[in-house]
């Protein structure tokens, strides 16, 4: 239980990558708010009824008032908040997601969730974790920030503003203990992938050196590394977690 007494807010908590990385930091000793902007609070209550401490938050990551709201909460419920994993994020729904053919509501709806939504949660809780003698905090970003993949304009565009925006925040904070980290996923298995194809998933899953598809808790892993002791002197970094997809010569 490495991180017993600590207090984290895991945004994107309902489902896919973000309940992965609540049911792992709650394993480990956490208490956590589960931030969605989705009703569905089966993740807070599959970990209180595991014996794990959680509280289900409905909040918009775009929205700057759901986010105090959000700190508020974690702070009476559980104390300050020591531990941050901005997951929440999407694709583009709304739009076409090529540069040619996507829309300003498509760009503004990928930027301002997986984009602003990060920024507003780090925001959010560094005043607090300053004050407390330090925190951690992990971004999600994506590989489709290191390389280029198909249909993913805004979001690699996000994404990419995701890794700058952590390495800035790690430059700034880090004097204060606070700990800025990035990941990106290679492909995990989750409801992001909506409808793709069984081919889509095979060339997906080919793509990774290891020639399968990732899962939550392969994230989840890698952002309790960053949160635990072992994370002590790691900030800044962006880290592909990708099955080798994003150093793989050969691409299939
Ligand atoms: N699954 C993948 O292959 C993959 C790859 C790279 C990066 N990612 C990133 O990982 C993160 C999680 O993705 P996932 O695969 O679990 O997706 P998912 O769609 O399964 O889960 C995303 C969660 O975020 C929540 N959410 C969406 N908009 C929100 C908002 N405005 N405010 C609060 N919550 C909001 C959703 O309700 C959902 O619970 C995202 O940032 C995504 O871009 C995923």
């Amino acid at each position: 239980m490495r991180l017993e007494g600590k207090v984290a807010i895991i945004t994107g908590a309902s489902q896919g990558i973000g309940q992965g990385c609540a049911f792992r930091m709650a394993a480990e000793g956490a208490s956590v708010v589960c931030a969605d902007i989705q009703e569905n609070d089966g993740t807070a209550k599959q970990i209180v009824a595991d014996g794990g401490r959680a509280e289900h938050v409905v909040m918009d990551v775009r929205s700057a008032a759901d986010w105090e709201r959000t700190v508020a909460i974690a702070v009476e419920r559980f104390g300050p908040v020591d531990l941050l994993g901005n997951v929440a994020g999407v694709v583009n729904t709304v739009s076409e997601d090529t540069v040619v053919g996507m829309t300003e509501e498509g760009w503004q709806f990928v930027v301002d969730t997986d984009l602003k939504g990060t920024w507003l949660g780090m925001r959010a809780v560094i005043p607090g974790m300053i004050d407390h003698g330090g925190g951690r905090i992990v971004n999600i970003a994506s590989l489709a920030a290191l390389v280029g993949l198909p249909n993913l304009a805004a979001y690699s565009a996000a994404k990419g503003g995701v890794i700058g925006l952590t390495q800035q925040a790690a430059l700034e904070y880090a004097p204060h203990n606070v700990l800025v980290n990035a990941i990106c996923p290679g492909t995990i298995d989750t409801p992001i992938l909506g409808d793709i194809t069984e081919q889509m998933r095979k060339e997906n899953s080919q793509a990774h050196m290891v020639k399968r598809l990732g899962t939550p808790a392969d994230i989840a892993g890698t952002m309790f590394h960053f949160f635990s002791g072992d994370g002590a002197f790691l900030t800044g970094l962006t880290y592909p977690v990708d099955g080798g997809w994003s150093v793989n010569g050969r691409c299939y």
